[in-house]
């Protein structure tokens, strides 16, 4: 059988690894796929630089859309990033009958609605192992390996710069600046950082997650999104003292009203193997009510690790191609004649509504009444404390400080009683600074 055409849209960091890995792996490749599978087409503004990564005998053009209008190309490969020129080349790559494979996150997460909807009734494929993750196969473990499971919860380190920082501010006791410019030094984090450390990518791919894991349509802009920006080293460091790692996870869950869709700090206990992850290191743990805890662990970018993913992809194009469409898997997991009714029923909640625990940090006058006002505060609300932790004040604000740290873990609540709760400690004259909160999921 001849071998399956591609046309790559975007030859930098990644596509330089697709290109690499397919010609180095490509008799394995081609046995596993059942035939060869060829890069014959590059489009990328960089002419010249890509044509130094592909040498000769592949055509290399600045104009994606001739790869598009090429009717021998059967898949493209989007690895532009962004929602702009992306989206566009996307649709028309699908318009013109051609599977399409992606890392973008962003696209998806934000327009995939739309491209799902338009691939489907054209009656081909996108593919978006790469969009999670990196090289952990995450997307096929949700979307084939556990399909026979109601999956309950999942929880994941799922943006590897903010796990650099995290681990570097654990590890050395810096604050959250000192860290990033060092990450942005060694080329851990991009010159603008803005998506990685505001947990928006992390957002983007937990929302992909979500819609697999339950069925429900891509909607990021129902996730809620907190970053790792006003972390202090001080809280890292009693986090640990009380048996914690503060991670930023994504995390989606299956509850009584409807579905958590959320990324922020979170402390987990320290004894958990996710907690364990360091550096630039992904991670995810899913919860199945027949296969209980899986955890998933890799590499969540780079050139090759990426590759791996966006390859994997184009073996499952070149085997599936050829099969009616609804012989395929559902680029969502779950066939779209009962998407609708999984829809309807799980609306994802507001934050208010989200059940989980917490660490708070309040910086208090160190006299007496104080810590019994601020629990007596949260026993009326009727949330219940886990653990307490005080530092001497001359630990705190240096010899004759009048001020301490309190800190309290509670049990699980609601957030909207904890955003109350909050708000009357935050009014007592003994509090002196803005309270410091961090949810806290046990994983268990
Ligand atoms: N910027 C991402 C990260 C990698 O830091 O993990 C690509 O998704």
């Amino acid at each position: 059988m001849k071998p399956i055409q591609v046309g790559l849209l975007g030859i930098g960091t990644v596509g330089s690894g697709v290109f690499n890995v397919l010609a180095r792996n490509q008799d394995e490749i081609s046995r596993r796929a059942g035939r060869g599978i060829e890069i014959t087409m590059v489009a990328d503004l960089d002419v010249e630089r890509a044509k130094a990564v592909v040498g000769e005998g592949i055509q290399v053009v600045n104009d994606a859309r001739a790869i598009i209008a090429n009717p021998d190309i059967d898949i493209v490969i989007e690895l532009i990033g962004g929602y702009g020129i992306a989206r566009a080349l996307v649709l028309e790559a699908i318009a013109a009958g051609k599977h399409v494979v992606t890392a973008n996150k962003a696209l998806l997460a934000v327009h995939g609605t739309e491209i799902f909807a338009a691939a489907s009734a054209k009656g081909v494929m996108v593919a978006f192992e790469a969009a999670v993750a990196g090289g952990i196969p995450i997307i096929k473990a949700l979307r084939e390996g556990l399909t026979a499971n109601r999956i309950q919860w999942l929880a994941g380190i799922i943006n590897g710069t903010t796990n650099f920082i995290l681990s570097e501010m654990r590890s050395k006791g810096l604050d959250f600046d000192v860290v990033l410019k060092e990450a942005q030094r060694l080329g851990y984090a991009e010159a603008d950082p803005t998506f990685d450390i505001e947990g928006v990518d992390a957002a983007h791919k937990v929302t992909l997650m979500s819609a697999i894991a339950f069925g429900i349509p891509v909607q990021f802009d129902k996730a809620y999104v907190e970053g790792i920006t006003k972390l202090g080293a001080a809280d890292i460091k009693y986090a640990e003292q009380l048996g914690y790692r503060i991670k930023l996870l994504g995390i989606t869950k299956r509850a009584d009203k409807g579905i958590e869709l959320r990324v922020h700090p979170s402390l987990v206990p320290s004894k958990r193997l996710i907690a364990n992850v360091e550096g630039a290191m992904n991670a995810v743990v899913v919860q199945g009510d027949a296969v209980g805890t899986t955890l998933y662990y890799g590499k969540g970018a780079g050139s090759e690790p990426t590759a791996s993913a966006v390859i994997a992809d184009l073996v499952d194009i070149a085997r599936l191609h050829t099969a009616d469409p609804e012989h395929r898997v559902p680029h969502l997991a779950f066939q779209s004649n009962t998407l609708q009714g999984a829809m309807d029923q799980l609306p994802v909640l507001p934050m208010s509504e989200v059940v989980t625990s917490y660490y708070l940090r309040l910086r208090v006058a160190d006299q007496a009444g104080v810590l019994a006002k601020v629990t007596g505060l949260l026993a009326e609300a009727g949330v219940s404390i886990d653990a307490v932790l005080q530092r001497e004040a001359d630990e705190v604000g240096g010899e004759g400080s009048t001020q301490t740290d309190l800190i309290i873990l509670t049990h699980d609540t609601r957030e909207g009683t904890m955003d109350a709760v909050i708000a009357q400690m935050q009014a007592l004259p003994t509090v002196l600074a803005p309270i410091t909160r961090i949810r806290k999921e046990e994983l268990n």
